[in-house]
């Protein structure tokens, strides 16, 4: 996924300056990724997610606090397959003005965020998060609206995951293939442009297992 996001950031050469991540979680590994891909991070970043402490453990890693997770693995990925300094991109990205927001995408995005960003970035919520399909298309048309026209937006999508099993909790799931999510996303209302879906095969680790591979969607809205 992150080799998905770096080849077609390179490939379409975007400049986002206003990024809005959707539940992002406790990371900034996709982040990490577009970064280097660019040549300066985005000037203004939204970072959301439902829970509180995922958005602390991103202002930790903001802040280089003690504890704050550590990239180490993805700096080595990020050097030997992206050939960039990683700590440059780590530094541009804290540089960047953010704004860590609770927020929860059952609801309708406040009307200031309505077309406000030129990129959209989120990756394993939908499907992740809910197994119902019309929960999931409700995800999708809550953050359809946040591109303006051509903004660029960057999915990632657990395959064929009817649950999968993270630390031991087994986590039901939409199943996704790259056969429909076109027209998923299309009929939601984010309809893509110069569109790639890239599928990796899975890579099932000792902690999160049960998912054939992971789909990635890259276009501009249209
Ligand atoms: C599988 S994690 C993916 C996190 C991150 N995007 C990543 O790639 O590592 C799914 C995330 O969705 C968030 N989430 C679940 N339901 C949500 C909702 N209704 N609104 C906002 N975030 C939600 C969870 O807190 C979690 O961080």
């Amino acid at each position: 996924m992150m080799a998905a996001i770096i080849a077609y950031v390179r490939e379409h050469e975007p400049r986002p300056s206003r990024l809005i991540e959707v539940a992002g979680g406790p990371t900034v590994f996709s982040l990490l990724a577009l970064t280097a891909a660019l040549p300066a991070a985005p000037e203004h970043i939204v970072f959301t997610d439902i829970a509180p402490s995922n958005l602390q453990e991103v202002d930790d890693w903001l802040h280089d606090r003690p504890g704050a997770f550590d990239y180490t693995h993805l700096y080595e990925w990020l050097g030997a397959h992206a050939q960039v300094d990683p700590e440059r991109c780590a530094a541009a990205l804290r540089d960047a003005s953010w704004e860590l927001v609770a927020f929860d995408w059952h609801d309708a995005p406040p009307a200031a965020w309505i077309g406000a960003f030129d990129a959209v970035s989120s990756h394993f919520f939908v499907e992740s998060a809910t197994s119902d399909e019309a929960e999931a298309r409700a995800f999708v048309r809550n953050y359809a609206s946040l591109g303006g026209r051509d903004a660029l937006v960057l999915l990632s999508f657990l395959q064929h995951a009817d649950s999968w099993d993270c630390d031991g909790f087994p986590v039901a799931s939409l199943p996704v293939h790259e056969d429909m999510i076109e027209a998923f996303l299309r009929a939601e209302g984010l309809a893509l442009d110069d569109i790639a879906i890239q599928t990796a095969a899975g890579r099932q680790s000792s902690t999160v297992t049960g998912y054939a591979g992971v789909v990635t969607v890259s276009g501009t809205r249209s």
